[in-house]
């Protein structure tokens, strides 16, 4: 989703601004452009498509200039095109932008009225316009400060001015903005990682502030103009892991680096000297949890629900899980022994990142499990388990979503051992079992060939359908998502047990249907479900981990994952899923790192 960047500097800020853009690229985006001030002038440069585009245009004529902004668009208002992307400039004012502007239809009809004329479709473009007027008679800060406090909505604001070859002034209302300290030049990002090739020393805006920043310094204001302070922090050197090094994209670089992804996790969170998980200082003394509410989106959502299934198994207390979106909108009963826990990757979901506020809002306790432990929402909640994933490029969560899920598995573990609900033995016995992972997921892999096989079922199929029960199921929505996500061939997740009630009118001659059937207390009624599926001309493709092998004629392709405890099902059975949509998308030709319409870090809602 839009990405900014600014650089105040004592050298040429173009190919550093182009530099730092590449790296906000994994959070999708389909227009990209920056401006520069050069002798007074702004120059702006603009394209529709990627920052390779870009970096060509500033080739064929380079700009000049020691101070700049940048931006890669995710279109929200107004089709993705040049005029369209950012920078948004007037004579005397440049902005780039990240978020929405809820109420630009009214602005921009009072602008329209003062004789304002507006070029792009954007939202953006009014608060160019609105700065550019109040510049008559305010200096920058106070045209800025005025102008935010006509906006609805969310914004990360870049903005640069005519006159003032000095300074960017940047903003932050919903939408994460950083900045960059180093000698002689000073940084503005949407986060720290474009940041971070710059600079390791970083403070994060927080809802309400500016900021404005010249190469030599930075200082900060909240929103009626009073200095405030902020907190520098020194970020950790993992920027090695960010290049595909032999792979063909990231998304298959994440797949198959899953056993390390595990081991790095499980080394993280278990005590081999004491045979224990290093959890502690909970937010709430375990015993006292009344209840675990779960909270995320897309692929994050989805690790909630097996999370609900392990807490349930594993510990009495009571879990419910929800969307992000629909969370913040909800009448919801708060209750201070309630523990909320949310999870992304990112840590910037502009959906999870309001839950959380109206969690805090509502003094309950909070916590989060991220990748990015910089993230606003690792900042904001009370207490936060890292995925220890590393950083994650391609669009399509998947070693992310194996992190979540083995935090999610060692904390229900904890939970349920530190409140007695399991005994010492079922506790070692886990643990035990856990540190199997990382190979099981290592043998895993290796169906890699069966499934490019089984992928070119995929290639004239109108549909797909993917069934699963228990623990299964949230996997089977996993797979149709990922499926959906990057071959753009619909796809529907099932509880299989469902089938009856409606999906199977969907069921037709060669549909592919794939059956998730570990060997667990759901096994034969899957395969009832399954037997149904057949009956009207489904394709089955049958994935398991059960011990014999299953012989049924009307079994298209059978792929197998190891078979260690069954509670750990779900995280062997995510392999084939993954893999499956990553052959089906190769098959297709598509953009496997970066598919249609899609971002990263969702920061608007
Ligand atoms: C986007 C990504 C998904 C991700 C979801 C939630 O839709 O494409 O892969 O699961 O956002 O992101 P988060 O960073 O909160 O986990």
């Amino acid at each position: 989703m839009c990405g900014i960047i600014g650089i105040a500097s004592n050298k040429p800020v173009s190919i550093n601004i182009i530099n730092s853009l590449k790296k906000l690229e994994y959070r999708g985006y389909d227009s990209a452009g920056l401006a520069t001030l050069h002798q007074n002038t702004i120059i702006e440069k603009k394209c529709s498509g990627r920052v390779e585009e870009l970096e060509k245009i500033l080739f064929n004529s380079p700009s000049n200039g020691n101070l700049g902004i940048g931006h890669v668009r995710w279109a929200t208002h107004g089709i993705p095109n040049e005029t369209n992307a950012h920078p948004h400039s007037s004579d005397i004012v440049s902005v780039v932008h990240n978020g929405i502007i809820e109420n630009s239809d009214e602005l921009k009809k009072k602008l329209e009225l003062k004789g304002s004329k507006f070029k792009s479709q954007t939202d953006t473009e009014v608060i160019t316009l609105m700065i550019t007027d109040l510049l008559k008679n305010n200096d920058p800060l106070e045209s800025v400060i005025k102008t935010l406090k006509q906006l609805k909505g969310s914004f990360a604001l870049g903005i640069i001015f005519k006159n003032f070859e000095n300074y960017i002034i940047g903003a932050r209302r919903g939408s994460p903005l950083a900045v960059g300290y180093a000698n002689n030049e000073n940084f503005l990002g949407s986060d720290s990682y474009a940041l971070k090739s710059m600079t390791n020393k970083i403070s994060y805006l927080d809802d309400g502030d500016i900021c404005l920043l010249t190469k030599d310094k930075i200082d900060f204001y909240d929103a009626n103009k009073k200095r405030i302070n902020k907190k520098i922090h020194l970020l950790s050197d993992d920027e090695n892991i960010s290049s595909k090094g032999d792979y063909k994209n990231f998304m298959s670089k994440e797949i198959f680096e899953q056993p390390i992804t595990a081991q790095n996790c499980i080394k993280e969170y278990i005590d081999n000297l004491k045979q224990d998980i290093n959890i502690y200082n909970f937010p709430i003394e375990p015993n006292k949890i009344n209840k675990i509410i779960l909270i995320g989106c897309g692929t994050a959502y989805h690790s909630c629900l097996v999370a609900k299934y392990w807490i349930e198994e594993l510990t009495t207390i009571e879990v419910e899980v929800d969307i992000a979106s629909e969370f913040r909108y909800r009448k919801l009963k708060f209750n201070k022994n309630n523990l909320y826990i949310f999870i992304s990757q990112s840590g910037e979901t502009a959906d999870t990142a309001a839950a959380l506020d109206i969690c805090k809002k509502n003094n309950v306790k909070t916590c989060s499990i991220v990748n990015a432990v910089e993230s606003t929402i690792a900042r904001n909640s009370d207490w936060v388990l890292p995925i220890h994933a590393g950083p994650e490029i391609g669009v399509a969560s998947t070693k992310a979503f194996l992190g979540q899920m083995l935090v999610l598995y060692i904390l229900s573990l904890k939970l349920g051992h530190t409140r007695k609900d399991i005994d010492d033995k079922s506790y070692q016995h886990n643990l035990k079992n856990l540190k199997l992972i990382p190979n099981a997921i290592k043998e895993s892999l290796k169906i890699e060939s069966n499934i490019q096989l089984m992928a070119k079922e995929f290639l004239d199929a109108k549909g797909s359908m993917f069934l699963g029960r228990g623990l299964s199921f949230p996997i089977a929505l996993e797979g149709a998502l990922k499926l959906k996500e990057l071959s753009y061939l619909h796809a529907e997740g099932y509880p299989a047990g469902e089938m009856k009630h409606g999906p199977l009118a969907l069921i037709e001659e060669g549909l592919p249907v794939i059956v998730i059937a570990p060997e667990d207390k759901y096994f034969e009624k899957t395969l009832s479900n399954m037997q149904e599926v057949i009956a009207r001309g489904g394709k089955i493709l049958f994935i398991t981990n059960q011990k014999k092998v299953l012989v049924n004629e009307n079994i298209r392709f059978s792929i197998k994952v190891p078979l260690l405890d069954n509670m750990l099902s779900p995280i062997l059975l995510t392999i084939p899923i993954q893999l499956l949509a990553y052959h089906v998308a190769l098959l297709k030709g598509c953009d496997i790192d970066k598919p249609r319409n899609l971002a990263k870090s969702v920061t608007v809602e």
